[in-house]
């Protein structure tokens, strides 16, 4: 079933490698896709770990986000984003997946011009079939994740509480205030959540602490606690709350779906009452 409204568009984005960008991208969406919302990631990301974690084989796929972005889908080589997307294992979730050739994207959109609007000029046609569409991105303030952050409404920043988790915040938000001030694109933080969080260690808590300070009221209430099976369900190829829902990865990744419903479900009646 289509969906009447634009979806709302959330990007992953965190510069720093290995913080859970993918992981909160295929476990959210997929908490969002049981609970009835038609939901789609997007995998932005030549490391195909999202491609890969939703059950997919990046390596048997002839047609992928590479196409959409950089091929003219009037020639062979093209493709639109409709034309990729294929479903997954969770009913309600879709993937645009990706392969190793999107590494090449990064130069060839090089040379374009409006090269950072390329991946929301091909989101426009899809937008009214989902409710929400998460984008993954790779661990670069990248063009492709400049393309993440101009097709955004929002992004989440997961942050690895671990030594050094708020290195490379301000350059992020540098990036964003000139996707803002440049490109003239509104993107906001919907939150920052804190990943990989170790509730015996001090160090954890502290870290915690210090995201709060530098972000105040944009941290999440939830935080994901590290739990192995999130490991697991990756590698099968089934996200977490599907392979073992009892699991606390799959019960906090489903609290954080709560969060980012009540937020945009409020205020979405909020701007229908006023009108
Ligand atoms: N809460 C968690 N507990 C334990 N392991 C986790 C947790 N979240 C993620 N991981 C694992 O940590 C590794 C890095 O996570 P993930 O791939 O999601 O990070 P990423 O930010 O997407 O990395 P990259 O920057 O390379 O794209 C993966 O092996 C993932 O399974
Ligand atoms: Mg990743």
């Amino acid at each position: 079933m289509a969906h009447s409204e634009s979806a709302r568009v959330i990007a992953l984005v965190n510069q720093k490698g290995g913080c859970a960008k993918t992981t909160t991208a295929v476990n959210l969406a997929a908490c969002l896709a049981s609970s009835g919302r038609r939901t789609l990631v997007i995998d932005l990301d030549p490391q195909a770990n999202a491609t890969a974690s939703l059950g997919v084989d990046p390596g048997g796929l002839t047609r992928t986000v590479y196409h959409v972005l950089v091929g003219d889908e009037r020639d062979d080589a093209g493709a639109t984003l409709a034309q990729i997307i294929v479903p997954t294992t969770v009913s309600n979730l879709f993937l645009a997946p990706s392969s190793i050739d999107l590494a090449a994207a990064e130069l060839e959109l090089a040379a374009r011009i409006g090269r950072e609007n390329s991946l929301r000029k091909r989101m426009g046609p899809v937008l009214t079939e989902y409710a929400y569409i998460f984008i993954d991105t790779p661990p670069s303030l990248g063009l492709l994740t400049l393309n993440a952050l101009v097709a955004s409404d929002e992004i989440i920043i997961p942050i690895q509480t671990h030594y050094y988790a708020l290195l490379g915040m301000r350059q992020l938000l540098r990036t964003l205030k000139m996707v803002r001030e440049e490109v003239g694109h509104q993107v906001e933080i919907l939150g920052v959540l804190p990943t990989m969080y170790d509730s015996r260690t001090n160090i954890s808590k502290e870290i915690v602490q210090g995201i709060k300070d530098f972000f105040g009221d944009k941290v999440f209430d939830t935080a994901v606690h590290f739990n192995i099976k999130l490991v697991e369900s990756s590698m099968v190829g089934v996200p977490l709350f599907m392979h073992d829902p009892s699991s606390r990865g799959a019960q906090e990744y489903m609290e954080l779906a709560k969060e980012v419903m009540k937020g945009h479900e409020e205020r979405a009646r909020g701007a229908a009452a006023r009108h």
